[in-house]
């Protein structure tokens, strides 16, 4: 059976550091419940001295969530752990989490101390802390620039007065991961009473080690990992759950593994990116838009031929529905069928290189196609047997310029031509038309819509011509939105009955 790794979510304290990303209370008991549902075994709620609103969300989530380990936030000062230990009254498991810098940065500038007085704050916080909670986890701020000897000697002192959990963070995110790994070794192997405390590792990503590194102190005896949800943390973030929890699934062999739900990952991810109004970057590993997406056609073929091919991740296992296979101008017919299949559309295989020669016309215009557009595709092909068709449009129209169309119409099979200038490009174009078709024709009303999003999407034009007192639909669709206009005009036309 598989080592247990203790997940230490930090996204409702550390995450929440992000400027322009705080949460109200309400917003934090949501995530918090969430983080319950994920199976987070600690959550870390806040830093109560910090402020009335941290400190009544700490108070708020103790009562709302029932199994995991609240963690409130301290510096080694008393009157932050009484703050704290207030806090947590309502906390079924309660944890209270101090420290105190110890490299030689924090040592001089920040603290103007030396070694030996911050290892008595360190020992007298935690003995502190321990008369409020019998689970007190210690921080050695800035421990990754903190030379391995005297790092030891503070976490013997903290174990000795009481530390349950001994945090190693990489605040600035300098170490390599060897080293960071090497630096968790000396303390197992250095430190008296190791075995009565759990080692924790706590990786900013500052060079974008912050993953390597904790997945280096894993392997090396650390048995909690501090995370946030998508990363997001000070500066450039902390370590991801996601990633985190993934990569221990992925390594069977490591032989640990985490009690993360994980179907619920891109759930969890998707609430606090829409919460702290924090995007999350289209490639990040797991949960970025583009992290099951597969868009050339050699990596389409290979996904849609075996799954493995080209996913090391079953998307489901994340609580993501299926991969998706963009379509671009780089897919294959394979994908093409692949999605027409999913829409509904079983074409026979003349049919289908109609609809891929039609398909690469329109992928050059437009990056990314939609279903929408491939539906409009094969409804396009459908129409080859129209009376009417629109064989040229050329439209010239701008800023203090008359717009003037010029059309080529085939209709049963002959070619005509006209142009008109007009009241801008659509009217020009479809006086065009009307002087071709010699009927009288009132267009009663014209309906422009953007199917999906972007400027280089197809426009849907939907249209109601009156003919002798009938009304006429007609529908068009394009990037181009005044030969949209001037195909749905076209499409009316064609319902029109021709007189014998
Ligand atoms: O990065 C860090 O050192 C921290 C501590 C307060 C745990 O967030
Ligand atoms: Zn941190």
């Amino acid at each position: 059976m598989a080592e247990r790794l203790y997940i230490f979510d930090t996204t409702l304290r550390d995450g929440e550091q992000v400027p322009g990303c705080q949460l109200n209370t309400v917003e934090k008991i949501e995530v918090a419940k969430q983080l319950e549902q994920l199976g987070v075994d600690i959550i870390e709620a806040g830093f109560p001295i910090s402020s009335p609103g941290d400190f009544n969300s700490v108070v708020e989530i103790s009562k709302a969530v029932t199994w995991p380990t609240i963690c409130a936030l301290t510096r080694a000062v008393e009157k932050d752990i009484d703050v704290a230990a207030d806090a947590l009254k309502y906390a079924k498991k309660g944890r209270i989490h101090t420290g105190i810098g110890t490299s030689p940065y924090h040592i001089k500038y920040k603290l103007n101390s030396n070694k030996e007085k911050i290892i008595e704050r360190a020992k007298n916080a935690v003995a502190y802390a321990r008369k409020f909670v019998e689970d007190v986890e210690f921080y050695a701020e800035d421990a990754g620039r903190t030379d391995n000897e005297y790092l030891a000697k503070v976490i013997e002192a903290v174990i000795a007065a009481g530390a349950t959990v001994v945090n190693i963070p990489d605040t600035t995110g300098y170490c390599l991961p060897e080293e960071y790994g090497a630096k968790i070794k000396f303390l197992k192997e250095n430190v008296k009473d190791i075995d009565k405390a759990i080692i924790s590792t706590h990786c900013h990503n500052d060079l974008g080690m912050a993953t390597a590194n904790t997945i280096a102190g894993i392997l090396n005896g650390a048995r909690q990992a501090e995370v946030t949800i998508n990363g997001i943390g000070e500066r450039a973030g902390n370590t991801s759950l996601e990633e985190v929890t993934m990569i221990l699934r992925s390594h069977k062999e490591v032989g640990i593994d985490t009690n993360i739900n994980s179907q619920n990952i891109y759930q969890m991810s998707r609430q606090v990116s829409t919460l702290m109004n924090m995007p999350v970057q289209p490639n990040k590993a797991i949960v970025g838009r583009n992290a099951f997406a597969h868009s050339s056609g050699i990596h389409q073929d290979g996904v849609l031929k075996h799954r493995e091919n080209y996913e090391i991740i079953d998307p489901k296992d994340v609580g993501i529905n299926e991969s998706s296979i963009v379509l671009t101008a780089r897919s294959g017919r394979a994908a093409l069928k692949h999605r027409l299949g999913v829409l509904g559309f079983e074409l026979e295989k003349e049919k289908l290189d109609e609809v891929y020669e039609e398909f690469l016309k329109l992928a050059d215009k437009k990056k990314d196609i939609k279903d929408e557009d491939i539906a409009l595709l094969v409804g396009d092909v459908k129409k080859e047997d129209r009376r009417i068709n629109l064989e040229y449009l050329q439209v010239v129209t701008g800023k203090g310029l008359e717009s003037m169309a010029s059309v080529r119409l085939s209709i049963a099979g002959e070619t005509f031509e006209s142009s008109s200038t007009g009241n801008g490009p659509v009217d020009a174009a479809i006086k065009a038309i009307k002087q071709i078709i010699k009927r009288t024709v009132v267009l009663e009303e014209f309906l422009i819509q953007a199917i999906t999003r972007g400027s280089d999407d197809v426009g849907k034009v939907h249209m109601q011509v009156i003919h002798e007192e009938r009304i006429y639909y007609g529908f068009g669709a394009n990037t181009d939105i005044v030969t949209a206009s001037a195909e749905a005009f076209i499409d009316a036309l064609n319902k029109i009955p021709t007189k014998q």
